[in-house]
């Protein structure tokens, strides 16, 4: 369902369907890493719940996310996900502990004269960020805090909210430079595809992107790529068009192509997640912690 093996091991993964017929194909594992844009309610959601949702019966695959949403987005998935990070805090320690684990494997690799990670040296990991630009911002905690609060303390905590805004992002793009050879594939989803949301580091480290509706050209340029204004208009895709988006950067899309998310609906997704949650690996599997 979705899984696409050859021999009995996984090759790739069916997202969706293109607008010519055909399945919608990204290869799993050494996925590139993705950048999910669009604006509220074009189904970013959707196309995470999509892969997710297949990977998720995948018992060789880890998967951990971020939802500083307050868990509304990627909730319904925690049966099935090692690490579900809700809070700014939580999201700053999990980066931290998923750039260990890529710089663990990176070592490895080099130990063993290899530039690849295989299945058989361990499972492949997908970090969903839904949405990333609730990483680039202040915790709101923090800043409510303050408020009530004025006075040294406060502006000390928000100088320290400041600073971890910065670590998050360095972290992640970090995780983005390197995770690729490790089989540690990151996937943010944005309503707001701006350049101080998705920094240009980051940006130029998620090479597939997949563009819901934006609103204006520069959108579109964060969302697909500099200089795709000119060849995707920004309303090309309607408001009614939930869940259908341009794919681009993965192979065999060399070009936009326009594809719309396999429906997941929230009851599939408590089903799925149910179904699958045995095949959860636990934290201190994945992440080698000290006992
Ligand atoms: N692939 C799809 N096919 C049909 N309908 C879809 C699809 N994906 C999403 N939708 C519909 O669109 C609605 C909004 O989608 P979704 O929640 O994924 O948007 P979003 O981009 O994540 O929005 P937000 O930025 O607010 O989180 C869903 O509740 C669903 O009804
Ligand atoms: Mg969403």
């Amino acid at each position: 369902m979705g899984l696409l093996t050859r021999r009995r091991t996984v090759v790739g993964v069916v997202i969706g369907r293109r607008f010519d017929g055909r399945p919608c194909i990204v290869p799993w594992p050494g996925l590139v890493h993705l950048l999910l844009a669009g604006v509220t309610g074009s189904g970013k959601s959707g196309w995470s719940a999509a892969l997710i949702g297949v990977l998720a019966a995948d018992a060789n695959t880890v998967i951990v996310g971020i939802d500083l949403k307050g868990g509304v987005e990627l909730g319904p998935w925690e049966p099935r996900l090692t690490v579900l990070a809700s809070s700014p805090g939580d999201a700053t320690r999990l980066l931290a502990r998923v750039y260990e684990l890529v710089e663990y494997r990176a070592a490895i690799l080099r130990a063993a004269g290899r530039r690849h990670w295989t299945p058989a040296d361990g499972p492949a990991v997908l970090l969903v960020v839904d949405e990333l630009a609730e990483l680039a911002a202040l915790d709101n905690h923090v800043i409510a805090q303050a408020l009530r609060n004025p006075g040294k303390e406060a502006t000390a905590a928000i100088k320290q909210a400041r600073e971890e805004v910065g670590l998050r992002l360095g972290l992640l793009a970090s995780i983005t430079r390197l995770a690729r050879f490790v089989n540690v594939t990151v996937l943010c989803a944005t309503q707001y595809p701006l350049a101080q949301v998705v920094p240009s580091e980051l940006r130029s480290n998620l090479t597939g992107r997949i563009a819901g509706r934006v609103t204006g050209r520069e959108q579109v340029e964060v969302a697909l790529g500099h200089g795709l204004a000119d060849v995707v208009s920004p309303d090309s895709i309607a408001v009614s068009e939930r869940g259908v988006a341009y794919v681009l950067g993965v192979p065999g899309y060399e070009l936009p192509v326009r594809c719309r998310a396999d429906l997941v609906t929230d009851d599939a997704i408590a089903a799925r997640a149910a179904a699958t949650a045995h095949l959860n690996h636990s934290e201190h599997e994945v992440f080698c912690d000290e006992a």
